[in-house]
C-alpha cells in the first residue's frame, strides 16, 4: 500500500515507530510530518497530508498529533477525508467494516492498551463491509 504520514510535534517519536513499522510490513511511506519536537500546529500538519492526499495515489492516511484528536478534527473538515481515531482493535476494525476510513489518527502521548501496530495490522487486514454502511458513507460527503 502506498500510506502518508504526518504529525506534529507531539508524535514524533510515534510517527518514526508506526513509518518503520509499515515499512518492515513492505508498504510505501511518504513522511510528511516534523521530525522534530519544534513547535508545529496541527491544523496545517492536517492540510499538508489532505493536500497530498488527493494529490497522489494513496491507499491511506495516517495523522498524529498528542492526543490524535485535534489532528483527526482538523482531517475529518476537509470534505471525502473520513479520518478515524482509533484506540484499540475493535475500533481498528470497525474504522475499516463500517466506516470505511481512509485516515487513521493516533496520539504520541495516549497510553493505548494494546501494541499500536496490532490496531494498525487490525485496520489493514479488515475488509469495508458495504451494503447499509456504503449508503451511510456515502451520505457523509452530502452532509
Ligand atoms: C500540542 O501540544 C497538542 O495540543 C496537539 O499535539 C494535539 O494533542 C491536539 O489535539
Amino acid at each position: 500500500m502506498k500510506i502518508l504520514i504526518a504529525n506534529d510535534h507531539g508524535a514524533v517519536a510515534l510517527k518514526f515507530h508506526l513509518l518503520r513499522w509499515l515499512e518492515s510490513q513492505g508498504h510505501q511511506v511518504v513522511n510528511l510530518g516534523v521530525d522534530t519536537e519544534d513547535r508545529v500546529d496541527y491544523p496545517d500538519q492536517a492540510a499538508l497530508a489532505v493536500k497530498e492526499y488527493f494529490g497522489g495515489s494513496y491507499d491511506l492516511g495516517i495523522v498524529c498529533c498528542g492526543t490524535g484528536i485535534g489532528i483527526s478534527i482538523a482531517a475529518n473538515r476537509f470534505k471525502g477525508i473520513r479520518c478515524a481515531l482509533i484506540h484499540d482493535s475493535y475500533t481498528a476494525r470497525m474504522a475499516k467494516e463500517h466506516n470505511n476510513a481512509n485516515f487513521l489518527a493516533f496520539g504520541g502521548r495516549v497510553d493505548y492498551k494494546e501494541p499500536i501496530e496490532e490496531l494498525l495490522s487490525v485496520f489493514l487486514h479488515a475488509e469495508f463491509q458495504g451494503g447499509r454502511h456504503a449508503e451511510r458513507v456515502s451520505k457523509l460527503d452530502k452532509i
